[in-house]
C-alpha cells in the first residue's frame, strides 16, 4: 500500500529548478519543469553529485558534477552513460505535492 507524504506546495518549486526535501531514508530532489514534477534521489548514480543542483531541460537533469543526463521520468542515465537513481510517485493534489514512500 502506498503511503502518500505531503512535502510542500507547487509553488514552492521553481520552474525548471528543484526542492529538496527530507525522505525516509535520503534527501530527494523535487523537480519543475512546465505543469510535470518528477522526485528522485537527490545523489547521481555517477559519484553522487546533487542532482538537485543540475539544470533541467526537456525531461531530463544535467549532473553539475560531471555532466551526466538523468532522465527525470525513471531516474536513469542517458546513453552512452549508465546508471540509474531511485525516482518516487508524485501526485499534485489542490496545489499540493505528495510523494509516495
Ligand atoms: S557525480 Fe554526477 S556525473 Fe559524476
Amino acid at each position: 500500500m502506498e503511503n502518500w507524504i505531503k512535502v510542500c506546495e507547487l509553488e514552492d518549486i521553481p520552474q525548471l529548478g528543484a526542492r529538496v526535501v527530507k525522505g525516509k531514508s535520503c534527501e530527494i530532489a523535487l523537480f519543475r519543469e512546465g505543469d510535470r514534477i518528477y522526485a528522485l534521489h537527490d545523489k547521481c548514480p555517477h559519484k553522487g553529485g546533487p542532482l538537485s543542483q543540475g539544470i533541467v531541460s526537456k525531461g531530463r537533469v544535467t549532473c553539475p558534477l560531471h555532466g551526466m543526463n538523468i532522465g527525470l521520468e525513471d531516474g536513469r542515465a542517458i546513453s552512452p552513460d549508465e546508471g540509474c537513481t531511485e525516482t518516487f510517485s508524485v501526485r499534485i493534489e489542490e496545489g499540493a505535492v505528495y510523494i509516495s514512500l
